[in-house]
């Protein structure tokens, strides 16, 4: 795929499955987040990976931040949090991760951590990976923050889902270019 196609034809996969790509193609991922720009190369980011039995216990901390806000969860609902992260075979957790330096705010820090994510779903694309970028309640919440070992002044910017590609990619449309860019 040439890197035209592959930048106006990534899309999305909901469903994903086993088994996880190997290696060398993650480590091609990884690599990706590093070429996001970033001023003052700080690299403001860091990346926890969770696969296996980690997930369910991510899972399980899903069910802790939950019931941290209502004590009375309904078995439904536990076993809906428990199941969102064995949607997939692994989850990057893309963290922004600041550092303090006179001339680049925290928010540009944010955007580069934002941008190092995109650039691992781009990756994932071109190598015919599936991957999805979720946030949801569970990526702001101070449980949830607090067990996956964030610091204060860290933020997840995103759990990025990662697995073989299971079922139909979607149909995409042309983008009404015209419309979001304009002279001036
Ligand atoms: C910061 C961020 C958080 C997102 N969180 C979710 C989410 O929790 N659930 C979801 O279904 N899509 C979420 N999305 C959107 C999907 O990742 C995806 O971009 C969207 O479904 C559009 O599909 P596409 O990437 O194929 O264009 C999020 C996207 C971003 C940038």
């Amino acid at each position: 795929m040439n890197a035209l196609d592959a930048l106006h034809l990534r899309s999305s996969v909901p469903k994903l499955s086993d088994p996880l790509p190997d290696q060398e193609v993650l480590n091609n991922i990884y690599k990706a987040a590093f070429r996001a720009a970033d001023h003052a190369v700080l690299r403001p980011w860091r990346f926890l990976i969770i696969k296996g039995n980690s997930r369910q216990r991510l899972g399980q901390l899903f069910v802790e931040a939950a019931r941290a806000d209502n004590p009375d969860l309904s078995d439904e609902r536990i076993a809906k949090l428990q199941a969102k992260p064995m949607r997939a075979p692994m989850i990057i957790v893309s963290i922004s991760s600041i550092k303090e330096h006179p001339k680049v705010p925290a928010f540009e820090q944010d955007l580069s951590a934002a941008a190092a994510t995109q650039n691992m779903l781009q990756a994932a694309f071109v190598q015919n990976i599936g991957a999805m970028w979720r946030t949801g309640s569970m990526a702001y919440h101070s449980v949830v923050k607090n067990g996956l070992g964030l610091t204060a002044q860290e933020k997840i910017i995103g759990f990025v889902y990662i697995g073989t590609i299971s079922g139909g990619t979607k149909q995409l449309n042309e983008p009404e270019v015209g419309h979001f860019f304009k002279d001036w």
